[in-house]
């Protein structure tokens, strides 16, 4: 079985950090989204992996993932001209697939239980198709599958204004090869993409076996940046303590990491928190669920239920449910209170 991780598209929910990233780049936990999925393709005993890049942040997605070594996979990347949906990177893929069975993993998706045991049950039921699906408070936002009364899989829908369950499609699917004339069949949706799910219908209409598999663990599509705030702290939940630099003074609670090279004075820290390298922590109250990039200079700031990526810096700032971008600035006297700001990369907020 080959994997294809798609990790394209514009990131349009994610802006304005996505103006100046790939949005599957964005750490989580001081990682990136796609090294998660990564690593489960690669726990589920997958060694060959297509990863489909756009022309404008492929570059940085190749630079950053390699050639997969890291992560025991080989790496192919496959340039999808156009974000045309996600069945059509499906067909874009398909020369690397050859012919073979395929997990599609959506590069923005986190799965807690990983995908070694769909992988397995794949592998020994042969069904044309698997899918993941997970209760959800409001399907509209996905797809959305409707199941008969012995569980069978009758209707698939894109993100459906009445939708007719709450099961929401799991960014995970895995097909044999007859989803080569299904990705071939399909026409593309009232909003231009070759819908996956259209593909899927065509699969359950022709009479081909489509499994559905109910996710057991949390699942997060990492889309809008509540989504990412609240992958974060699911990840932080099973943290484990890991502390590689020097704190003087102040106070710290729960599991905290702290990266190697990193100065943490006079700080008040409540874990889980996550502190990379290189970081300069002073005077400065650090909330749960935080999670702060290599070489960022924080000093008489409050920081909680946030994500700064590298380089940043903040002082005298109180952030709460915040997104700060790679070397943004926030100084100058802040509001009195907490305050939730999204700075994309290298901007500047200087306060009056
Ligand atoms: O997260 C699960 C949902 O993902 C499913 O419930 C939906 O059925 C499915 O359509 C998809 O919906 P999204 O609106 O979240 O898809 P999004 O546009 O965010 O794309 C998912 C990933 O695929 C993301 O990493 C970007 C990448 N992508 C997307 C498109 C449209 C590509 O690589 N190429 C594309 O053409």
């Amino acid at each position: 079985m080959k994997g294809v991780v798609l990790a394209g598209g514009t990131g349009s929910r994610l802006r304005p950090i996505t103006f100046s990233m790939a949005k599957q780049l964005v750490p989580v936990a001081n990682k990136p989204i796609l090294f998660y999925g990564l690593e489960d393709l690669a726990e589920a005993g997958i060694e060959e992996v297509g990863i489909i890049i756009a022309p404008q942040t492929g570059d940085e997605i190749r630079r950053t993932v390699g050639n997969g070594d890291r992560f025991g996979l080989r790496i192919e990347y496959i340039v999808q001209d156009e974000p045309l949906g996600l069945a059509h990177a499906l067909k874009t893929a398909l020369p690397f697939v050859d012919g073979d069975d395929v997990l599609m993993y959506l590069g923005d998706n986190l799965v807690k239980q990983g995908v070694a045991d769909v992988v397995r049950d794949f592998k020994s039921d042969r069904p044309n198709c698997q899918i993941l699906l997970t209760k959800v408070d409001d399907p509209s936002q996905f797809g959305v599958a409707e199941l008969g009364a012995a569980g069978e899989v009758v209707r698939l829908v894109e993100k459906p204004s009445s939708p007719r369950s709450d099961l929401a499609l799991v960014g995970v699917y895995l097909f044999d090869n007859s989803v080569v004339e299904a990705v071939n069949s399909i026409q593309p949706s009232a909003r231009g993409e070759l819908e996956i799910t259209d593909a899927i219908q065509y699969l359950v209409t022709s009479g081909r076996d489509v499994r559905p598999s109910l996710v057991t663990g949390w699942w997060k599509d990492t889309g809008k940046k509540e989504d990412l705030l609240h992958a974060n702290e699911l990840v932080l939940s099973d943290l484990v303590e890991d502390i590689q630099s020097e704190v003087i003074g102040g106070s710290m609670r729960g599991t905290v990491c702290i990266g190697a090279g990193s100065r943490v004075v006079d700080c008040d820290i409540t874990g889980p928190v996550v502190i990379g390298a290189n970081v300069h922590l002073v005077r400065t109250t650090i909330g749960s669920n935080t999670a702060i990039g290599d070489g960022c200079r924080l000093a008489d700031a409050n920081l909680e239920e946030s994500i700064v990526l590298d380089d940043a810096e903040i002082h005298g700032w109180k952030l709460r449910n915040s997104l700060i971008g790679r070397g943004a600035e926030l100084h100058g006297s802040a509001p009195a209170g907490f305050v939730e700001v999204t700075l994309g990369e290298r901007s500047e907020i200087l306060g009056e």
